[in-house]
């Protein structure tokens, strides 16, 4: 097997886990690609290699138009905020180089079209978006329990992502909470994650109406005096319609004090219901409308290794994975694809459905009227 270079981009939250996944990959699942971890780029010159020396690369850079043009770079993996994710993949690709992009795309639809389309121009080049909860051992068993037809026709969907980092009204100002600097606020920020989980379970989505909510419109200004306007939401929610007829709904919050990671959801379905909650991500919970009524109730499933990937962690069952472990998972899939030339079911192509359902959030709140998706 060809040995693949890896330039990482960025070594922030999800930059440290990209680098950790990177390190794992071939370690757990065995039959992938090797990788050598040749480049690092981060701000300043002197963070770039502190951390190149931390999580293992080889060389360290601070500008990334030289990570993308180094010839012993195979496979970028951007871990920068969103501002900079259309530049540098249409960049990469234009490079040949395969790309593993952080959610959400860019900042407006224009950008995650023009990367789509950067990818369609760059044939054999692999991309895939950092959506990791579709990743989970679990959420992948709740594919198959539909694609099986377990609890009959999947008739509405219902979701909820949920954070508190933006929820104290005395935080002080910072650019995500500008327009050109962040894109959309709770939706981009977590909201598409929740999308992604939606598609990946009832399908494409059709048409929405919904609402958005700034709960803090001003902040301080670091340093003052004054106070600076939010120019992005707090708060989403909206009303699908899918592709297939099912309805659901979709909420989220980047001020709702108390919630930490709350990405949960229920599939109703015509002879029962899966439910899902990030927070206890190794769990899924299945009810079905069979058997005894008094026996009838919700079940824990627990993960374990009927439930692949989980038995290349660890070979027992309620030893629990972690979110770290859904990046190695990703960074297995890239792999793989990378490996196959057959795509994740999150490359660019898929991302933009994500991105064109929560723009349609965004404008539908906006205009007060129901949005179609273009497809
Ligand atoms: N998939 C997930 O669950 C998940 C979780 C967190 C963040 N994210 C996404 O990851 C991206 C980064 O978010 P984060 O929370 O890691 O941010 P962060 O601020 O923690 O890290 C950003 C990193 O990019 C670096 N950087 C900034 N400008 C740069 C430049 N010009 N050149 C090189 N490096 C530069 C910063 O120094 C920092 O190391 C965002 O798009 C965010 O939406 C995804």
């Amino acid at each position: 097997m060809t040995t693949l270079g890896i330039g990482l981009i960025g070594t922030g939250f999800i930059g440290k886990a990209h680098a950790l996944a990177w390190r794992q990959a071939r370690a757990v699942m065995g039959d992938l690609p090797p990788v050598r971890l040749e480049l690092l780029c981060d701000v300043p010159e002197e963070r770039a290699r502190a951390m190149a020396d931390q999580f293992g690369f080889a060389r360290a850079t601070a500008d990334w138009r030289a990570l993308v043009a180094d010839p012993a770079v195979d496979v970028v993996s951007i871990a920068t905020p969103n501002a900079l994710h259309r530049e540098i993949a249409a960049a990469a690709l234009a490079a040949g180089r395969h790309v593993w992009c952080e959610k959400p795309m860019g900042l407006t639809l224009a950008d995650a079209e023009a990367m789509t389309a950067a990818a369609e121009a760059a044939p054999g080049r692999m991309t895939m978006l950092g959506y990791n909860y579709v990743r989970n051992p679990a959420f992948r068993h709740a594919q198959r329990l539909l694609a099986e037809g377990r609890i009959g026709r999947p008739v509405h969907f219902r979701g909820w992502v949920d954070e508190d980092y933006q929820a104290d009204p005395d935080l002080p100002w910072t650019w995500r909470a500008r327009l050109a600097e962040a894109g959309l606020g709770a939706l981009g920020d977590l909201g598409c994650h929740l999308v992604s989980l939606a598609v990946g379970l009832m399908g494409p989505i059709e048409s929405l109406v919904a609402e958005t909510q700034v709960i803090h419109a001003t902040r301080p200004v670091p340093g003052g005096p004054g106070r600076a306007p939010v120019e992005n939401e707090d708060v989403a929610t909206a009303l699908l319609r899918f592709a297939s007829g099912a309805r659901g709904s979709v909420s989220t919050s980047r001020s709702a004090w108390g919630r930490k990671n709350r990405l949960d959801f229920e599939v109703h379905g015509t002879k029962g219901q899966i439910a899902f909650a990030q927070e206890r991500m190794n769990e899924l919970q299945l009810y079905l409308a069979e058997g005894p009524a008094a026996e009838q109730g919700f079940r824990t499933i627990l993960s374990g290794p009927a439930h692949p990937p989980f038995g290349q962690f660890v070979p027992a069952p309620g030893h629990q994975l972690g979110f770290l472990d859904l990046k190695t998972i990703e960074a297995a899939e890239f792999l793989r694809a990378i490996a196959t030339g057959r795509p994740t079911d999150t490359d660019f192509r898929a991302g933009l459905h994500i991105e064109r359902v929560i723009h349609a959030i965004a404008e539908a709140a906006g205009t007060d009227r129901r949005v179609t998706i273009r497809r």
